[in-house]
């Protein structure tokens, strides 16, 4: 495996952004990974900086009118735009790759996408797996597609599973940072600003994920992510505090033997993993110095002071179409939250309240959940949100 055709949805964020650094990484160690294709939303400066040093085929942005300027800007360059351009990219011809770091639910078509198309998805988008697990399961035994996951938790957990066989596994454990207020008192929460969830105390990412990881609604989507990716119950999956994030998950078997992934937090490890996988490539990433490492911890996670976590996997466990329901909810308020018009705590009040909602609908049994009924569900507990007393 010398190089790889890619294309990368959500180009311009976090995840997408290492990812062309890995990619030139790579390059430079001999490989020759070429840039098909890059999806961005509305931040067509960084995109134009994308497409002059990787020049792709096409790109597609979320605004006509932002495609309108690019194509002013790339006289040879095709440019689409809105979610039927997300769709085209996600289908490409003749790619190997399609990496998948898109926020949001705005994810679940184009994966769905990618593996009706036949393509091998390098995926960081989480709430695909966590609206959509279901459909993206079916999809994946019908096509017999391959993801690959970015998401540190669940690379680490997909690295060692290498180590034994799926009826060896004993409990997938899945480690939390415990996110900036892991000391904080818990009535102090309720004051905490924007600026202070953002502060994460291990990772740099986009600032869903981030607010995410502090009230750890993150954590209960990785463990509904990992019950889809892995295929392995929810009694069976443990989530533990770790506040140094060097162990990013880990593996216990039924001889007891527990194997774990360690590394410097640092995206691009495991995005390159699924780039190169299943090779390893040096590409002079940093590394974690185990010499100058003087603790590792570990504590329960306490569901007192993130009760967004257990509203989030109630969700899950329920499944159908309640985690379309608590996902959409939480991309508002999050945003609500940032915008200074709710507190810290009115995150996770307003998860429950969804919730409750949802169970009242009289509609709530999905007997066969399909793509039409999450986004209905999504648009749904939007308005809903927006009706909440907070
Ligand atoms: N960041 C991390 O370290 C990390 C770690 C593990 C998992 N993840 C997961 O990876 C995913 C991406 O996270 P992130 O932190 O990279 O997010 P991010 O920095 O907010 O980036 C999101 C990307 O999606 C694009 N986008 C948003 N709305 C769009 C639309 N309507 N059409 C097309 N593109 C759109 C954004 O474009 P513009 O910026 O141009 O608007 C941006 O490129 C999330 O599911 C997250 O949970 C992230």
């Amino acid at each position: 495996m010398q190089g790889r055709r890619i294309v990368i949805l959500g180009s311009t964020g976090s995840i997408g952004s290492q990812t062309l650094d890995v990619i030139e990484r790579l390059n430079r160690a001999g490989r020759a990974f070429t840039v098909v294709g890059l999806a961005a939303g509305r931040n067509i400066d960084l995109l134009s900086t994308q497409i002059e040093r990787f020049s792709p085929l096409v790109v597609s942005v979320a605004e006509e009118e932002d495609a309108i300027a690019l194509r002013g800007r790339f006289n040879d360059l095709a440019v689409l735009s809105g979610s039927e351009g997300l769709e085209e990219l996600a289908k490409y011809p003749d790619v190997d790759l399609v990496v998948n770091a898109l926020v949001g639910a705005i994810g679940l078509s184009p994966t769905l996408t990618t593996l009706s198309s036949g393509h091998t998805l390098a995926l960081a988008n989480k709430e695909s797996m966590v609206i959509g697990g279901e459909l993206v399961t079916r999809l994946l035994q019908e096509k017999k597609g391959t993801i690959l996951p970015i998401d540190s938790e669940h690379n680490a957990i997909f690295q060692s599973l290498h180590a034994g066989k799926h009826s060896e596994i004993e409990r997938i454990i899945i480690t939390a940072s415990g996110g900036p207020f892991l000391n904080t008192p818990i009535d102090e929460l309720a004051h905490v600003k924007a600026a202070d969830a953002l502060h994460h105390p291990n990772w740099s990412m986009g600032s869903r994920i981030t607010i995410d990881s502090a009230t750890m609604v993150n954590k209960a989507f990785e463990v509904i992510e990992a019950h889809y990716l892995f295929n392995v119950p929810y009694e069976k999956i443990t989530p533990i505090v770790h506040p140094q994030s060097v162990i990013h998950s880990l593996v216990e078997y039924q001889d007891g033997s527990i194997i774990a992934e360690l590394a410097a937090s640092d995206m691009r490890i495991p995005i390159q993993y699924a780039l190169v996988y299943p090779d390893r490539v040096a590409t002079n990433l940093p590394r974690l110095s185990l010499e100058k490492m003087s603790r590792i911890s570990f504590e329960p996670l306490d569901v007192m002071r993130y009760p967004a976590f257990a509203s989030v996997l109630t969700a899950g466990v329920r499944g159908g179409s309640a985690t379309a329901a608590i996902n959409a909810a939480d991309e508002v308020l999050v945003k609500k939250f940032l915008r200074g018009e709710i507190g810290f705590t009115k995150i996770a009040e307003g998860l429950q309240q969804i919730l409750d909602r949802w169970e009242e609908r009289d509609d709530v049994e999905d007997k066969d959940l399909s793509l039409a009924r999450i986004l209905d569900v999504d648009r749904w507990a939007r308005e809903q949100v927006a009706d909440l007393s907070l």
